[in-house]
């Protein structure tokens, strides 16, 4: 074979197997590389072109064109494949970027109520609009707010039965104690009006948290209490019954039964301890209601004369109601809430199951 055929089979090859290469390269960081090995200063065909000078001159015009040739369809070749693998990875990537439209977004949670904060809003919301007005009053209390105007001397058994949370303050000779009830807002509302020289119709609902040194699977040392009141000129146990009715109908969301039932606190005469038909089992008897039918839900009465008298409220012209029930107990009986303890607990999924209204 002559030195030019030898050079023209071997571009020929040379060509065959660069543009296999180009066809297969996996993407565009191979190409390039092909593009250095064949075309590059130190490429395949450069050192095919040495072979050239050794060529009589007569031939190396021939061979010139020949190699300009396979130059051309290389870089062709190179073009094409680059362009083809670009789009392809452009496509892919496109592809992986994707959004799908279809999924549903990334939820927030928000925040909720404390389901003992939301009961207690429910139930001031019910009273508020029967017109009885808001009040408040400190959570540290003294024995006269607490115990004293209340009925409940110092001598008083009851004293004994609050299991009350005592304790002085440094310098001064006070005893002070974490209210047990929120009844001393009794106290502290009729004063305010007194001392403001206002007189009776008074109608007051007053809620917050009150402490008991008790702890078991329905007693927690803190807890919640609503406290309702009127005073006005004749104020009987019919307004009572009235308003209890209304309120728990209006709380539980159902015409529920109740009644009342004879029983003794110092600072009502008379008092009584409010039922309502169980709300488990429709008034039929339950494990829940112990097979009676009933639940006892609040404490009530008509104000002691002695506790109007405590305030200078004019016990025979004036007469009141009054009652104080447990938020968390109601909570519990209208959303089937088994252990008190889970409202202190803060267990996200019991909030959660809870604060989703
Ligand atoms: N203060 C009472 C208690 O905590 C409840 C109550 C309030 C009873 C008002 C009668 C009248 O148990």
């Amino acid at each position: 074979m002559s030195e030019i055929d030898s050079l023209k089979a071997q571009l020929q090859a040379l060509q065959e197997k660069a543009l296999a290469l180009f066809a297969d390269a996996a993407d565009l960081k191979a190409l390039q590389a092909l593009r250095v090995a064949y075309l590059g200063k130190k490429g395949e065909l450069t050192s095919v072109l040495k072979g050239v000078g050794k060529l009589p001159p007569q031939d190396r015009p021939v061979i010139g064109q020949f190699v300009n040739a396979t130059k051309n369809a290389l870089a062709e070749a190179l073009d094409k494949a680059e362009s083809l693998l670009a789009s392809k990875e452009k496509e892919a990537r496109i592809d992986a970027e994707r959004i799908d439209v279809t999924l549903s977004g990334r939820t927030s949670t928000p925040g909720a109520l404390h389901p003992v904060q939301q009961g207690l809003h429910e139930m001031t919301a019910i009273f508020s609009q029967m017109g009885f007005a808001l009040a408040e009053g400190p959570e540290i209390e003294d024995e006269f707010h607490n115990f004293d105007a209340l009925n409940i001397p110092a001598e008083h058994p009851a004293r004994a039965n609050h299991d009350t949370f005592f304790f002085d303050i440094e310098g001064t000779a006070d005893t002070k104690l974490l209210r047990t009830h929120t009844s001393p807002v009794q106290i502290r509302a009729m004063q305010a009006c007194v001392d403001a020289g206002g007189e009776p119709p008074l109608a007051v609902v007053a809620a917050g948290r009150v402490y008991r040194c008790d702890y078991d699977v329905t007693h927690s040392p803190m807890f919640h209490q609503v406290e309702v009141f009127k005073v006005d000129k004749d104020v009987s146990l019919a307004h009572l019954k009235g308003v209890l009715q209304h309120f728990l109908s209006a709380y539980f969301e159902k015409d529920v039964p109740i009644r009342l039932r004879p029983h003794y606190f110092p600072f009502t005469e008379p008092s009584a301890e409010v039922d309502i038909g169980c709300v488990f089992c429709n008034h039929k008897g339950c494990r829940i209601c112990k097979g009676s039918g009933w639940i006892e839900v609040l404490g009530s009465g008509m104000i002691h004369p002695n506790v109007l008298k405590a305030v200078g409220i004019d016990s025979s012209i004036y007469s009141g109601f009054a009652f104080g029930l447990g938020v968390e107990r109601l909570v519990m009986l209208k959303h089937g809430i088994p252990d008190l303890r889970l409202f202190f607990e803060n267990d996200v999924r019991f909030l959660r199951r809870m604060g989703a209204k």
